[in-house]
């Protein structure tokens, strides 16, 4: 591949956050009103009694302390349990947009790009705020862009996938410089209410430039060296919402219709799929373990990261090798493993080997092996 590089990244990050002590006494409201109406039922073994939540398990569990949001008080208010976002005109722009543009921004800031410079935008991520017109045209708008734009949506995966078609498009001609965005409303798809997975996820949106090295302008560089994306059927981490959902009858309170895991057997079945991955991926270009720099992984669950790690390097990785976020951010679906390398790449010297890896629901898992210019 050669001749790309990602020249810019941007992240932004909402104002409002909520730690695990503030989360943990909504859900124990919650549960503890929720226990008291439904006494008789719950006394007649109709429905089970809802445990408490606590921080302890939580940080344990997931390495997570706090998490990002764009609406605070509605997600914490036990009456509510969910992020209140105003309904806007079709003139305003959409939120997933709004978030948009100011992460692509920040990336076109790096990178040195004006509007005019870039010829294409894809939006990849988990969840699109609506079926069509496209966000990524409505960003490629915003921002003035000429060419054309699509969305995309490979899950947590969304960004690497992204990144490799992107890189794929500039190879072959369709493009010379192109914005990748990731907007991740994570809140919007989890359920409060439901004590083993509340704590998950956060909000956010990450962007990156990628674009001929030839017409470089930036001095914080890194090439593609290649690319690699995989996908293997899973129901572990699944979400039915869907445009067919009112034809199916289907309510809006119905569980499935919001994230639903099975967290340990996601836990063990995607560790060896993603180590297998890299090394395989490595392997095919060359490379030795002992040459890989820092390893910038998707951000889901600490001890996850701590294994892959493990598995890649053949040791455990030191905090500077493979750095986390997640402590901060939480899972950010897609936006993740950009954030870890948007704050922890300008260290790396010239010539030194990087690898960005996105792995979740599909299953899916896309690696990109980078090279410091
Ligand atoms: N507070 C207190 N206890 C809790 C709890 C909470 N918030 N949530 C669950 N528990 C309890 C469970 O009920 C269970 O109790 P039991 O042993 O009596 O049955 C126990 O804690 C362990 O629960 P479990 O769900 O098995 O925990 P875990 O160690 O597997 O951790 C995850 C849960 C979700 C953090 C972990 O499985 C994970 O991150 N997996 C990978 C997920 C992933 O990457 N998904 C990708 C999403 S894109």
């Amino acid at each position: 591949m050669g001749n790309i590089v990602i020249s810019g990244t941007g992240v932004f990050t909402p104002e409002e956050s909520i730690t695990n002590a503030e989360l943990v006494k909504s859900y124990n409201a919650y549960a503890k009103k929720f226990n008291k109406i439904n006494k008789d039922r719950i006394d007649a073994g109709e429905i089970n009694l809802l445990e408490s939540s606590n921080e302890e398990f939580i940080f344990n569990a997931s390495g997570i302390k706090k998490r990002y949001v764009v609406n605070k008080s509605g997600i914490l208010d036990p009456d509510i349990m969910h992020p209140i976002i105003r309904k806007r005109t079709n003139d305003e722009p959409s939120i997933l947009a709004e978030m948009s543009i100011k992460a692509s921004r920040m990336a076109m800031k790096e990178a040195n790009k004006t509007p005019n410079d870039i010829d294409a935008v894809i939006t990849a991520c988990s969840n699109l705020e609506r079926a069509y017109p496209a966000i990524a045209i409505e960003v490629q708008n915003l921002l003035g862009i000429n060419g054309f734009a699509f969305d995309m949506n490979v899950a947590c995966s969304s960004a690497t996938f992204g990144i490799q078609a992107a890189s794929d498009m500039i190879k072959s001609g369709s493009a010379d410089c192109i914005l990748v965005v990731d907007p991740e409303i994570c809140s919007g798809h989890l359920n409060f209410k439901d004590r083993d997975c509340h704590f998950i996820f956060g909000d956010v949106c990450t962007a990156v430039i990628l674009e001929k090295q030839e017409n470089n302008l930036s001095k914080n560089v890194f090439e593609i060296i290649s690319t690699k994306c995989i996908t293997q059927f899973s129901n572990n981490i699944r979400n039915n919402f869907g445009f067919l959902n009112s034809a199916k009858e289907t309510k809006p309170i119905d569980r499935d219709l919001l994230f639903v895991q099975e967290g340990r057997k996601v836990f063990k079945e995607v560790v060896p799929m993603v180590s297998q991955l890299i090394l395989e991926h490595i392997k095919d270009e060359d490379i030795e373990v002992e040459e890989i720099r820092r390893l910038w992984l998707h951000q889901a669950n600490k001890s996850m990261n701590d294994l892959i790690g493990k598995k890649v390097l053949g040791r455990r990785p030191d905090i500077k090798e493979q750095p986390n976020i997640l402590q901060d951010y939480a899972n950010t679906s897609s936006a993740g493993s950009i954030i870890a390398f948007s704050q922890f790449n300008s260290d790396l010297e010239s010539g030194d080997i990087g690898i960005l890896c996105s792995f979740g629901a599909g299953y899916s898992a896309g690696n990109i092996i980078l090279k410091k210019k």
